[in-house]
């Protein structure tokens, strides 16, 4: 027995002049035991024959997308979901262009597309055109869809040019393949977490309301990070346009006083996260009816404040979670306001993040926090939400006490 015993990859095989590598690669696949199905795009054809790459593989080679034999026998979208873990070598910059914008419009990216298992892409050709924009746009676009990515080396390129741009070794690739189908850790099995996520809507009238800018995404991130490490994920979410990550329960409400409720009827659990973008205030009187314009009058709306979510749950004496996350978003002194924060609302871990227009941070695809706990204050770097929302969990998952669980 192996690490790949009983596995099953579907080698997605580019037209590149690394294409010949493939070849080993699939010898040290089947000499892990592994079963090799195979895609190979047109150009692949000019590098490699598919006759070698079924010798290898001991099964058929798949080319053509619309083939009678091959749907009769297993269709395109069988062929990509019957694999444990899709492999694309080399992955030339025209099949990363095509990955990134959801083309399908041969084989290997119509199962590219179909696919719902991981992918692997191990990238090869030439150094301008891995340097080029267009390819490190695609690149971010594959990393943010949660395509893993192993290589390219540098060295000297079959171009004569020396640079990043060779597709890495057979061996290093299988390195990848196999801890890609390493069983994932799931320390937080039997755990559960509730997060907030998203903008509340106070309505003015039937037809206006206060909200802001929050899209939902750094809190859809947490979420789906919390479902990897194997925690019951409850998503308590205001009204976003984002699908509803896999494995999570989504609740969604709209007002400060819905997600409050929300949150309590969820508790017990073992860690809360209050990323949602709470109004603080609220219309004193919801009109029922539209407030009609007059002209020359303009309406007072009296507020009132909002019932503090996070700091109620902090706060609880029953029922309490062990871990209890707020967010800071602040427009300056980041630090000192979220160190205010931790201390006024009771909870045990602030991530502090910076809100101003020039960040972007309300409704962009990345995050640059800070960790304030008692303990101190760590300062991340720029990166992905996704990637936030993982070493968040990480490190909250390193933090929950053993004992603390859901049911006690
Ligand atoms: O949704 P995105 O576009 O991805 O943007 C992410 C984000 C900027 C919204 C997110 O990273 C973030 O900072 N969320 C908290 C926003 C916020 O309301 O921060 P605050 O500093 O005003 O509030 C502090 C904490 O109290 C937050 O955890 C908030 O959820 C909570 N709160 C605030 C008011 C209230 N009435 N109830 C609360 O629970």
């Amino acid at each position: 027995m192996t690490s790949l015993s009983g596995k099953t990859v579907l080698l997605v095989i580019g037209g590149g002049i690394a294409a010949y590598k493939c070849l080993e690669l699939i010898r040290l696949l089947k000499q892990r035991e592994a079963r090799v199905r195979t895609i190979m795009t047109r150009a692949a054809e000019e590098f490699v024959t598919p006759l070698s790459v079924a010798s290898l593989t001991g099964e058929k080679v798949h080319t053509a997308l619309f083939s009678l034999t091959d749907e009769i026998e297993m269709g395109h979208i069988e062929l990509s979901r019957a694999a444990d873990l899709l492999v694309v070598a080399p992955a030339t910059a025209d099949l990363m262009a095509k990955m990134a914008h959801g083309l399908a419009d041969d084989l290997a990216s119509t199962a590219l597309l179909a696919t719902d298992k991981p992918v692997l892409i191990a990238p090869a050709m030439n150094v301008r055109m891995w340097t080029h924009a267009a390819t490190q746009r695609n690149l971010e676009t594959l990393r943010r869809d949660d395509i893993a990515v192993i290589g390219p080396n540098d060295g000297e390129m079959a171009c004569g040019e020396y640079g990043p741009g060779r597709m890495a070794e057979p061996a290093e690739i299988l390195a990848a393949i196999e801890a890609k189908l390493r069983p994932a850790a799931r320390p937080l099995a039997g755990r559960k977490v509730l997060i907030t996520a998203g903008p509340t809507r106070e309505a003015i009238d039937p037809v206006r309301y206060i909200s802001n800018h929050s899209s939902g995404k750094q809190g859809y991130a947490i979420a789906a990070a919390a479902v990897a490490l194997g925690a019951e994920t409850v998503l308590v979410s205001g009204p976003v346009s984002l699908p509803i990550p896999p494995g999570v329960q989504m609740i969604p409400v709209e007002s400060a006083a819905q997600m409050l409720a929300a949150c309590e009827s969820e508790l017990p659990c073992d860690i809360a996260i209050f990323a949602a973008a709470v109004a603080d205030w609220r219309v004193a009187q919801v009109a029922g009816e539209k407030i009609k314009k007059s002209e020359g009058r303009i309406p007072a709306l009296a507020m009132v404040e909002n019932p503090d979510i996070l700091a109620t749950v902090a706060k609880r004496r029953d029922k309490r979670p062990a871990i209890v996350v707020g967010f800071a978003a602040e427009t300056s002194d980041v630090v000192n306001q979220a160190r205010a924060k931790l201390a006024s609302k009771g909870c045990d871990l602030i991530v502090a993040n910076d809100v101003s227009t020039a960040s972007g941070v309300f409704g962009g695809d990345r995050n640059k926090v800070h960790i304030v706990s008692p303990a101190g204050v760590e300062i991340w770097p720029d990166m992905p939400k996704q990637e936030v929302a993982r070493k968040l969990m990480d490190l909250l998952a390193s933090r929950l006490p053993p004992r603390a669980k859901a049911a006690e």
